[in-house]
Order: C-alpha cells, then sequence, then structure tokens
C-alpha cells in the first residue's frame, strides 16, 4: 500500500538523479521533447509501493515485476511517464489527453517497433536526401582545398535598415566568434572587411588587435546594445527590433565545418568566414525553393499568446519565417522523402524523429560561443530571439555535433533499444545498471476499448 510502503528518502533520492540527466536514466524520453518529463523512478516506485509484494520497495524495485491484469488509465497523460512505467510493469493502460502532440508522442513511445527495420528505413531516407541536398551544406576546406568539407554550423547575424540612410546594418552585440575553452585561440571577426581573426587573448585597448587581412583596428564590442545600434555609415542609432519592417532578415557572416582529412593535423575547431562558393549556396537554395513543392512547407501564423507576443514584437507572423531559405528546402526535402516510405509504422516513427529535429533546424537556435555548440529553439521555456541565430547541418555530420537528423535518429534508436531492455541505475557510487529482463516498455495499440474491459 502506497501509504505504508512508499520510501521517500530513496525515491528522493532516485528521482533527484533522475532528473540531473534525464535521457540516462530514461532513454525512452528520447522519442521525443516533451516539456514537462516527470521521473520515471518516481512513478515505478509509486506503482510498486501500491500493487507490489510486502518486502521493502528499496529491496523490490531493481527486480523484475508483473502486475497484469492491473488496468491503469491517465486521463491528462502528457508525455505518458506514468503509463510507461505502468505498461512496463505488464498493466494494461489507457491513455488521453487534449494536446494532440501528447497522443503522438506516447503512441510512439509505447508502440513496438523493427528497429533494423527503423534503421534501414533511415539510412534510405538519408540516402534520398544527401544527393538532393547534400552538396548545399559543404565548404571548401581552408587548410587542405577539399571542396567536400561538411559544414556543422552556419551563424548568421539580425540585419536592419538604418531608418536614416536606408543601409543594412549588422546587429552585433560583439564580434567574439568563439571563446578560447574549447579552441586553442579567440575567434574574433573584423567588422571592416569581415575575417575571422585568430587571437590568444582579447585586448581592449584601442589600436593593439589588428586585422591579419585589411591591418583594420579589431574590436571586441560590436554597436548593438540595449536595443540600439549605431548605423555605421551615418551613424544614427537604430532601434531594434523594428516589427514595421517584417520579420529580421540575416546576413551569414561565419561557418564552422569539419574537415576529416585535416582533422589529425589540424589543432581546434575549424572557422571561415563564408567564400563565394559558400554565398551561392544560399541564392541556389533560393532558387531551387521557389520552383520546388510546398507541400510540406506550413503556412499558419503565430497565434498572439505570453510566449510568442516576443515573436511578434520582432516582425515574425508565420512559422514559416522562422526558417532561412536553405532550411525549407532541405527540410521539405527531408519530409517528401519520409513521406514516401511505404510502412506506416516506419514512416510515424522517422516523422516523429523529423518533428524532434526541428527544434535544431530553424533560426531561433543560438550558437554557444564558449561550448562552441548550436543551443535549440527549446532550450530555455519560451522563444528567446538572439542576434546572432546558428543555422545547423540538416542530416548531421556523423559523430560530430548534435541535432541532425541523424542524431536524433539515432536517439530514437536508443530509446527503443531501452524498450526492449530497460535497465536501473543504482544509487551509490560506482553506480550500476542493471538490465531488469522480463520488463520491458511496448504494447499492442487498440483505438477502442476491448470487449473484455467493459465487459460487453
Ligand atoms: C501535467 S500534464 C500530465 C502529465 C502526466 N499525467 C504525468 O504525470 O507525467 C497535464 C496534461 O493534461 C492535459 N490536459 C489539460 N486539459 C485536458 C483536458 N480537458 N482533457 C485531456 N487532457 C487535458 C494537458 O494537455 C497536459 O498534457
Ligand atoms: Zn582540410
Ligand atoms: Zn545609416
Ligand atoms: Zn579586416
Amino acid at each position: 500500500m502506497i501509504e505504508k510502503d512508499f520510501d521517500v528518502p530513496f525515491v528522493a533520492q532516485l528521482a533527484q538523479r533522475e532528473k540531473q540527466i534525464q535521457q540516462h536514466y530514461r532513454p525512452v524520453i528520447g522519442v521525443h521533447k516533451w516539456f514537462a518529463r516527470r521521473p520515471g523512478t518516481l512513478f515505478r516506485a509509486l506503482l510498486l509501493a501500491e500493487f507490489g509484494d510486502e518486502q521493502p520497495l528499496a529491496n523490490r524495485f531493481f527486480s523484475s515485476h508483473d502486475l497484469s491484469p492491473l488496468i491503469v488509465g491517465d486521463p491528462f497523460m502528457g508525455g505518458g511517464t506514468p503509463l510507461l512505467e505502468a505498461n512496463r510493469l505488464g498493466c494494461h493502460v489507457v491513455g488521453a489527453d487534449i494536446n494532440p502532440m501528447a497522443y503522438w508522442i506516447v503512441r510512439q513511445e509505447i508502440a513496438d517497433l523493427d528497429r533494423p527495420a527503423f534503421q534501414a528505413a533511415a539510412r534510405q531516407v538519408m540516402d534520398a536526401v544527401e544527393p538532393e541536398v547534400g552538396a548545399l551544406y559543404q565548404t571548401t576546406c581552408m587548410h587542405c582545398g577539399s571542396p567536400h568539407a561538411p559544414v556543422k554550423y552556419f551563424l548568421w547575424v539580425k540585419q536592419q535598415l538604418c531608418v536614416a540612410c536606408g543601409e543594412p546594418v549588422d546587429l552585433f552585440r560583439s564580434y567574439v566568434v568563439a571563446k578560447n575553452q574549447r579552441h586553442p585561440n579567440y575567434v574574433l571577426l573584423c567588422p571592416l572587411c569581415g575575417a575571422l581573426n585568430e587571437v590568444e587573448r582579447l585586448d581592449k585597448s584601442p589600436g593593439a588587435m589588428r586585422c591579419a587581412a585589411c591591418q583594420g583596428h579589431l574590436v571586441v564590442e560590436g554597436p548593438a546594445r540595449r536595443n540600439r545600434c549605431a548605423c555605421p555609415q551615418c551613424g544614427h542609432l537604430n532601434p531594434y527590433p523594428q516589427a514595421q519592417q517584417g520579420p529580421p532578415t540575416h546576413r551569414l557572416f561565419a561557418l564552422e565545418y569539419h574537415c576529416p582529412a585535416c582533422k589529425s593535423t589540424h589543432r581546434g575547431r575549424f572557422f571561415k568566414a563564408p567564400d563565394v562558393a559558400d554565398l551561392s549556396c544560399l541564392t541556389e537554395a533560393e532558387s531551387r525553393l521557389q520552383t520546388s513543392s510546398q507541400e510540406f512547407i506550413p503556412d499558419d501564423s503565430i497565434p498572439p499568446g505570453d510566449e510568442t507576443a516576443r515573436l511578434h514584437r520582432w516582425g515574425y507572423r508565420t512559422y514559416r519565417q522562422l526558417f532561412n531559405r536553405r532550411q525549407l528546402l532541405g527540410l521539405s526535402t527531408l519530409a517528401a522523402a519520409i513521406a514516401a516510405v511505404q510502412d506506416e509504422t516506419l514512416r510515424h516513427a522517422l516523422l516523429t524523429v523529423f518533428s524532434d529535429t526541428l527544434r535544431y533546424q530553424n533560426m531561433l537556435c543560438r550558437y554557444d560561443s564558449y561550448a562552441l555548440k548550436i543551443i535549440d529553439i527549446f532550450s530555455i521555456h519560451g522563444f528567446p530571439v538572439s542576434l546572432i541565430q546558428c543555422e545547423n547541418s540538416l542530416l548531421g555530420i556523423p559523430r560530430i555535433g548534435s541535432g541532425g537528423f541523424r542524431h536524433f535518429v539515432e536517439k530514437y534508436d536508443k530509446a527503443k533499444d531501452y524498450c526492449e531492455k530497460p535497465f536501473e541505475t543504482t544509487l551509490g557510487k560506482p553506480k550500476r545498471r542493471i538490465f531488469i529482463s522480463g520488463e520491458r516498455i511496448g504494447a499492442r495499440l487498440v483505438s477502442d476499448f476491448p470487449a473484455w474491459f467493459t465487459g460487453v
């Protein structure tokens, strides 16, 4: 019984640890982002305390159980934690939610998946997309000259037209592209010629740092400050954002790429300013988008709300405006390849991956100049709009970077692997993973209550 057998200190420790790195304790959550994930250990403990045998909870927690034929219902199932735990313990489960996304996610979490078939279908989709748009995600390596170095991230700065002279103004708060913790040097953008300079330390005294390309002065701080930015042409102080100018425009100013050939001899990351070929990829994406199918590109407007008010203040009116043209082209090509997968179960699994990867494939993603990685749109609750935005690689580079479709296919596969072989992690040191053989997450889905359930 829950009142007697629930062991608060034991469960609190488990739940606290799980919440620190939830995906290590419950990889099933990797099926899709859900904002309010409750700890699975808590619900396992609640169920075992209520329905298990007389043994202390801490003894029973790490062994296998079968609570069938219990039926557990959750009329507000959200991300599904209670249902997944109940299913794993052998219960029949019934769930509902007013949010269709909750229904979709819980269904994908709990439905069985033929993993080898899923992996093959994902490969097939990526093989179909790569020749279509892969070249738009490549650049020429600055060191060996290979024209096929895969791009990890494209960095864009917001621009605004000066209300006095009409010239576009880059809204840079800082010219530091990368800090020196994960890279041997600081990387500084030259405001005069756009070259990227590697400097050992930041010296803010006037004239201390010079651009290797144009000899102009390098500075750390950009002109954008406290919602005001001075125009470099005429000096006019422009307020930003200016929603009446429409959604923000962006200018590509840097790339972080990966060169497998140079990796072993190169120290740190690979940064470059865009060259002519990088810029022509953008015009190519734009013209191809104009003639390509728009079937998978929604036109929905962004509704008013607490979190969306910021987007409206920045002039965004439709969700489509949160993506650049290469993203729209790449994502619609990917969506079309997934739509062509015949098997419905596999198609739904891949669509779930697609939906989750969108949070790393839009122009509200930011770049962490300290950790040198992309930050997804939902890293904090509520659409933060940055002056620098990071465009991710669409398919992702194997074992490099994060948030690419390929990375999320792997995450989904790991999630479903956990469903087949769930484990618990012990308290104490060293932590141990205990695979609970005899339990699994997985169910045959039915859309109506069976006769034995209703008694009809
Ligand atoms: C806090 S979450 C529940 C999470 C889940 N029960 C758990 O413990 O992990 C609440 C959920 O209730 C859903 N909800 C709110 N009003 C509802 C309604 N009238 N009918 C069905 N679901 C509703 C929301 O969409 C949300 O997903
Ligand atoms: Zn190279
Ligand atoms: Zn001006
Ligand atoms: Zn310069």
